[in-house]
């Protein structure tokens, strides 16, 4: 990378950091990811979250090492039958892995550029745990599951600047050890703290389609589609990011444990490198189509009384159908806006939210979302710059971005259809 592409590259992820800045990850890293020699580059990204001021939740696996240990132990659906007689090994493996990751965290950034950060990482018997008991027909022993977490205990370590560090450890309330299965008590932890993101990482890059292109997006109730061709491994890990996202994780990421860097270019660039599973939107921005036609007259009509748009006849809205875009809140029209495209220029016009739904009275700012979708429209069109006349909402689009300008910066054609007794005010954002 030059320094021009450097600075280019930071500049982007400034929205990111300041996104991210406060909020919860619990990232998951399995026995797999720790034996890899990009462990140390993961450790370091992840140091570079918590410098940032992200709140980590580490959960750690340790399949592998304990196939290792334990040769001859039962696996059934993925989950170890764990025998009491087992357990010391299951401890002792677990101990060894948590302080190599305690290691890496003090002693495994002295060659970069974190080496005077002081991480401060705690682990502690945050989980009381319960056990799986018989599933099809088979008992799983001390194979155990979350019963709760202490959560306010973990958020108290999270705001004083602690790393919390968990191995897939639980104890019932009288003291008996269980073994988690790893992925799900991440998935558990997570949807326990409520946190902004599930992070896991894996073998594979990421999910592809048929064609075999990556899918950056996927929504659980799509994920059935793709688990076919993972590994047992990996399914299990998208089935348990597809259960927190659908518990209210707002996004779980999932990213190759061997890609250098993978962790923050998923991140920190619009694009990502790995797929990352969101529910589906409940406010969606989505074309128009002449169906809409009836909800935007509905919209716009009060608006245009007062003043604040200009008349538009139900035969125009119709032929300029296409250059729409509406808001949906549960399947119910509340807004609207139309782009026309002008080469390098592109004209947003006609945003209205219906007044029940303005100001996040439907607990999303509706005239935010369609003003990001409009300018990802402009964009798309070859925009690089998005003009408003405004009559009444000039601070509005101010607030959002949009400066000051004059009819001149208008392109030709609109200026020769500027009213000048209408006298809008004309604002340009800049779409690069
Ligand atoms: C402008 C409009 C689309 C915003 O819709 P919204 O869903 O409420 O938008 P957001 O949630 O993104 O923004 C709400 C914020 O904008 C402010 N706002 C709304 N209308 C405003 C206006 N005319 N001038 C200045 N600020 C305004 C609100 O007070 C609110 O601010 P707050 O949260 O700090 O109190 C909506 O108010 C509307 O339909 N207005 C009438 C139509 C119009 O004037 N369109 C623009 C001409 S093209």
């Amino acid at each position: 990378m030059n320094t021009n592409d450097y600075s280019q590259w930071f500049r982007g992820s400034t929205p990111y950091i300041s996104a991210h800045r406060g909020k919860t990850f619990v990232v998951f890293l399995g026995g797999d990811a720790l034996a890899h020699t990009n462990v140390t580059n993961i450790v370091h990204d992840l140091a570079l979250l918590h410098v940032l001021g992200v709140q980590l939740v580490l959960v750690h696996g340790g399949r592998p090492q304990l196939d290792e240990a334990l040769p001859e132990s039962k696996i059934h659906n993925h989950r170890r039958i764990t025998e009491p007689h087992d357990m010391p090994k299951v401890t002792g493996v677990y101990g060894l892995l948590r302080s190599q990751i305690e290691g890496l965290f003090s002693t495994g950034l002295p060659n970069t550029p974190l080496h005077n950060v002081d991480i401060s990482v705690v682990s502690g018997n945050f989980v009381t745990a319960k056990p799986l008991g018989v599933l099809d027909g088979i008992d799983h022993l001390l194979t155990g599951q979350l019963r709760s977490l202490d959560s306010p205990r973990i958020a108290n370590l999270l705001s004083a600047h602690n790393l919390v560090l968990q191995s897939p450890l639980g104890f019932s309330n009288s003291g008996q050890a269980f073994n988690l299965a790893s992925e799900e008590l991440a998935a558990d932890i997570s949807i326990a703290l409520q946190a902004d993101k599930l992070i896991f990482f894996d073998e594979i890059e990421h999910l592809q389609n048929t064609q075999g292109q990556r899918e950056s997006t996927v929504t659980p109730s799509t994920l059935e589609d793709y688990l076919g061709d993972l590994s047992q491994g990996s399914a299990q890990r998208f089935l348990a990011m597809a259960r927190a996202v659908r518990a209210g994780v707002t996004k779980a990421h999932q990213i190759s444990f061997a890609t250098d860097g993978g962790l923050l270019q998923e991140l920190f660039t619009a694009e990502g490198v790995g797929t990352q599973l969101v529910e589906e939107q409940r406010h969606p921005v989505r074309a128009a189509t002449l169906t809409d036609v009836g909800d935007i007259v509905e919209i716009i009509r009060p608006l245009e009384e007062s003043g604040a748009l200009v008349r538009r006849s139900r035969d125009r809205l119709e032929q300029e159908i296409e250059h729409f875009l509406v808001a949906e809140v549960d399947g119910v029209v509340v807004g609207c806006c139309a782009v026309y495209p002008h080469d390098l220029q592109a004209e947003l016009a006609c945003v209205a939210v219906s007044d029940l739904y303005r100001r996040g009275n439907a607990g999303v700012a509706i005239g935010a979302k369609l003003l990001d979708a409009a300018q990802a429209k402009a964009a798309q069109l070859g925009a690089k710059t998005l003009f408003a006349l405004t009559t009444q909402t000039k601070e509005w689009f101010i607030e959002r971005g949009f400066a000051d300008a004059n009819v001149e910066d208008l392109p030709n054609t609109k200026q020769s259809l500027y009213n000048w007794q209408r006298g809008s005010k004309v604002l340009l954002k800049s779409l690069g």
